[in-house]
Formats: structure tokens, C-alpha cells, sequence
């Protein structure tokens, strides 16, 4: 997808779709008017009579009237002016985004200055404008045989805008990437475990690695039974995939130092092992991996904005199967940190396998951690489908997350953890450790667990066992992966490295 950037002249326009934000009293902003009178006249009079509305992402298509060099318009209501945030322009566009879909259409111009308020310039509308359109368009393919329906690709976004050609257009480039390390993450977790198994996670990762110029190291069974790394395997015991622990190295600066640490919880399937999940609850554990794909996502993102920030990602992946060699309730499992643990739930493998991520990560020079994964149901429970739940052991760091994520618009509230908790989870007549103390605010155990691995270490835990899968179709994209957390991380990454040069 490319963009043009043009004068405001809509005699001049050649594109599929000419996109015209309406707000609330337009009449009362000084310049509107004229270059509303230039698109039609009678546009004031549309509004006022409702065919045209200006209610908040309500949009009306309207085939041009005369020759054009536009076969449609669509209007969208803003609401009202001085209530436009990036977020609301962002869902403006991923609504339009649908609707191009559904039209087929190759190319679209949006004239900006409607979009615009005090706080929001030309080219944020243009960054919301990319980022929100490609969101919206997403679509997985899927497998049908009996689809003739046809691709098609959004070709060209242009712009009408009297602002700064070159800004604009990084301000697009930024958006693009977003939206495509966004929808790289929902096709992962979309797919079904047969085809993405975990050898396969590892090879996609490796094509990013190539891609972007990152060192990556994959470590197989063997690998893991060296170094001691008993959680995961013993989540893996049951299958017949390999595991992989994926380990991707972004440098920076010249030393390895200020590294901070990306963790994917990557179960490609949860039957729930030997505590077996019931059927109607297996359904959709193909997407126990979308802490995995959120970490692949953010990592495209750093790969093509390459900020000042060292970063290491590392992925756990396997399966979680029932065998006659799977682990069973009451084992007692060495993890890579040394610490033993008492499965008394198999289902509880999420924590398990971040466990010696996160021990991994620490010994490869992580300073600072956050591990992201669909890791209980006990979240859903708490916050719903629409928000990710987290656990942090620092308060400085979780500050500056929660304002990459007020950035992007991604929901995350906090649980306590409170050293009541930490000592159930330190409750075992066996072992240091127990991987499930109880259904009671669950959450924050399953969380509590990956903590006792991160120690001292600022660490923030995002629970997006909600937010990961959309039951329907939603504001930024349609039912199934999200790409939740994608932007959010690569966000902090970027905050991080400009207050590490700003000292
Ligand atoms: N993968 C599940 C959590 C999950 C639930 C993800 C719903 C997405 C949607 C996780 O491994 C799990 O099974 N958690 C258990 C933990 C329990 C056994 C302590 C749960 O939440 O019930
Ligand atoms: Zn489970
Ligand atoms: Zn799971």
C-alpha cells in the first residue's frame, strides 16, 4: 500500500472512495465551509436535514452524483470536534476500513482538515488513518476451497492536505507498519494447531529474524534437556511436536546492556493435559498463543521503526497433550531457574513454560521483563473480554507501560499481588513452588507464579486470555485474533528508548 499526498481539490480526486469526515456544527470551524462548498454546496444542507450524520462513526455511502473521479463517498460522523482523540480517530478509520473492504476498494482519498482539532495535526490523522484502515480491512483467509470470491488489496491511500508532504507520509509509513505487525499476529493465532505447531512458530520467526536483521537462536528438546529446563518440558512430555524456545536479539547500542525483555507465552494447543479441559472449553485453544504472537508483532514493529532500545524476545512453545508420557498431577518438575515446582493442575502449563522463559531471559541480560499470555480464565472473570489484566513488581515501569498503552488505546488494568498470595503460591508439603493454588482471583496467581521467576526484576505480567480472541466483530477489526498488545509493547519499547537519550 502506498500513499499520495494532494492539494484539498476535489475536482482533481481519482480514487475509488473519497472519504469526508462530518462533525458536529462544522458551520462554526472557519475554513470548512469553503472547501465543503467546493465538494457540493448542498453538503451543510445534507447534514442538517440527517441524511448525512455527524453521530460519532456512523457512516453514509453516497455514490457520486456526477462524472468524478470518485465512484463513491463516504461520509463518517466525528461527534463532536473538540472530543476527537487519536483513539476515536483510530476507530473512525478501522470502520471505514470495513467498509472499503466490503466495496473492493483499490483506492481511497481522505481529506484531512475535518479529522483535526487543537490536539490532533494532519499527519496524526494520517498515522490514525493507516494504522485504523489496515486494521479494519483485516481478514483471515482461512482455508475454504469453495471461496471465488476476490482479492482485494487496498492499492493507494492519498491524502488532501496543505501539511507537510514528508511528515505525512512517515506518519503513514508508522501506521502501515502497525496495522501489518498487527494482522501478522492475528493470522498466528487464527491458525489452527495442526498447521502452527510450534517447529512452525520457529521457522516464522526466524523469516522475521532475516528479515530485520536480528540474532535468533532456537532451541529444540535437546537444547532444553542441557540447559535443565524442566517446565517446559514437561508440559511437552505429552507430545509428539517438538519444542521450541525461541530467542530473538534485538541490539541497539554497541554493548548488550538496558536490555529489556519480551516473554510469549506460545501454547499452540491446551487440551489441559491429563486435568482435561471439558470440550466446550478446548474449542479455541488454538489461540494459546497469542502472547507468543504478541511478542512476534511488537518485534516486526521494532524491526522496521528500529528504536534505541536493546530488546530480547523470547518465546516458549509446545503443545499441552494428553500421552501415556505426559506429566500428571502431584509431579514435581526441576525448572531451568532450579526451582521446584508441584503441578497440581496440568492445565495451569501457561506459568509453567514462562517460567523458564522468563529464567531465560533474565540470564540473557533482560533487565526489565514483561511476559504476555493468554494465561487464565480467572482474568475474563475479573475484567471481561475487552481488557487485559496485569501484575507489576514496579511501579516506574508499569507507569510508563500504561502510558504506551493510553497511546494505543489498548485497555489494561491492574490486579494487586499481595504477599498473602505469594505465600500460597510457596505452599507445597514437596516443593518450593505449586503451579495452582486455587480458583479463588486465579488471575493473579497464575500471574503471582511467573513472578517468583522474575524475582527482582522490574517485571510487569499481562494477562490476555480475554482480549487475545474477539467473540465478534469489534471496533479495530473483525471476530477472531486481535493482535491485542502488538502495538502497545513495541509503543513502550519506543517511550523507552526516547527517555534513555533524553537521560
Ligand atoms: N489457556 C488457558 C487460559 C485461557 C482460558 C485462555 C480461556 C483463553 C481463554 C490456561 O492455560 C488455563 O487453562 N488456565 C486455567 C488455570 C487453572 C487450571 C488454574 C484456567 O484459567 O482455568
Ligand atoms: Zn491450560
Ligand atoms: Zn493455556
Amino acid at each position: 500500500m502506498k500513499t499520495l499526498i494532494m492539494e484539498p481539490d476535489f475536482g482533481k480526486i481519482e480514487a475509488d472512495v473519497l472519504v469526508i469526515g462530518v462533525r458536529e456544527h462544522p458551520e462554526n470551524t472557519e475554513g470548512w465551509e469553503g472547501v465543503v462548498r467546493s465538494f457540493s454546496p448542498r453538503l451543510p444542507e445534507w447534514i442538517k436535514s440527517g441524511d448525512i450524520k455527524t453521530e460519532f462513526k456512523k457512516i453514509v455511502k453516497m455514490p457520486a452524483i456526477e462524472e468524478r473521479g470518485y465512484k463513491r463517498v463516504f461520509f463518517i460522523g466525528l461527534g463532536l470536534q473538540k472530543e476527537l482523540t487519536e483513539d476515536r480517530l483510530r476507530q473512525s478509520f478501522a470502520a471505514i476500513g470495513r467498509e472499503l473492504a466490503a466495496v473492493k476498494a483499490v483506492s481511497v482519498a481522505i481529506w484531512t482538515a475535518p479529522f483535526t482539532n487543537d490536539n490532533l495535526k494532519c499527519e496524526d490523522v494520517v498515522f490514525a488513518a493507516s494504522e485504523g484502515i489496515g486494521l479494519g480491512l483485516y481478514k483471515f483467509e482461512g482455508y475454504r476451497t469453495d471461496s471465488n470470491e476476490r482479492d482485494v488489496a487496498l492499492e493507494t491511500l492519498s491524502f488532501l492536505s496543505e501539511a507537510d508532504e514528508d511528515e505525512l507520509k512517515a506518519a503513514f509509513e508508522v501506521g502501515k507498519v502497525h496495522a501489518f505487525a498487527v494482522n501478522e499476529a492475528r493470522n498466528l493465532v487464527n491458525m489452527p494447531s495442526n498447521i502452527l505447531t510450534a517447529t512452525k512458530m520457529a521457522a516464522y520467526a526466524r523469516e522475521v529474524a532475516e528479515k530485520y536483521d536480528f540474532e535468533i537462536e532456537i532451541l529444540g528438546k535437546k537444547e532444553m534437556e542441557e540447559l535443565g529446563m524442566g517446565a517446559i518440558l514437561a508440559v511437552n512430555k505429552g507430545s509428539v511436536e517438538e519444542p521450541k524456545l525461541i530467542v530473538m536479539k534485538y541490539a541497539a547500542t554497541e554493548k548488550w546492556e538496558d536490555v529489556v525483555g519480551l516473554v510469549g507465552k506460545g501454547i499452540t494447543y491446551d487440551t489441559g493435559g491429563y486435568s482435561l479441559k471439558p470440550k466446550d472449553g478446548m474449542v479455541g485453544m488454538k489461540g494459546d498463543m497469542g502472547g507468543a504472537a504478541a511478542v512476534l508483532g511488537a518485534m516486526t514493529i521494532i524491526g522496521e521503526l528500529r528504536p534505541a532500545k536493546n530488546v530480547i524476545a523470547v518465546i516458549a512453545s509446545t503443545d499441552n497433550m494428553v500421552s501415556g508420557e505426559a506429566f500428571k498431577p502431584d509431579d514435581v518438575i526441576t525448572s531451568l531457574s532450579g526451582k521446584t515446582i508441584e503441578v497440581l493442575n496440568t492445565d495451569a502449563e501457561g506459568r509453567l513454560v514462562l517460567a523458564d522463559a522468563v529464567t531465560y531471559a533474565k540470564q540473557a541480560g533482560a533487565d526489565c521483563l514483561i511476559d504476555v499470555a493468554t494465561l487464565t480464565g480467572g482474568v475474563i472473570v475479573a475484567l471481561g473480554m475487552d481488557k487485559t489484566g496485569a501484575l507489576t513488581n514496579d511501579e516506574g515501569f508499569f507507569e510508563e507501560f500504561m502510558q504506551a498503552s493510553m497511546e494505543t488505546g489498548e485497555f489494561v488494568w491492574r490486579l494487586p499481588l499481595t504477599e498473602s498470595d505469594k505465600k500460597r503460591l510457596r505452599k507445597s508439603d514437596v516443593a518450593d513452588l505449586n503451579n495452582s493454588p486455587g480458583r479463588d482471583g486465579h488471575m493473579i496467581f497464575g500471574g503471582g507464579f511467573v513472578g517468583e521467576f522474575a524475582g527482582d526484576t522490574p517485571w510487569i505480567h499481562l494477562d490476555i486470555a480475554g482480549t487475545s480472541d474477539a467473540s465478534a466483530a469489534h471496533d479495530l477489526g473483525p471476530k477472531g485474533a486481535t493482535g491485542v498488545m502488538v502495538r502497545t509493547l513495541a509503543t513502550l519499547v519506543e517511550r523507552m528508548a526516547d527517555t534513555d537519550i533524553e537521560g
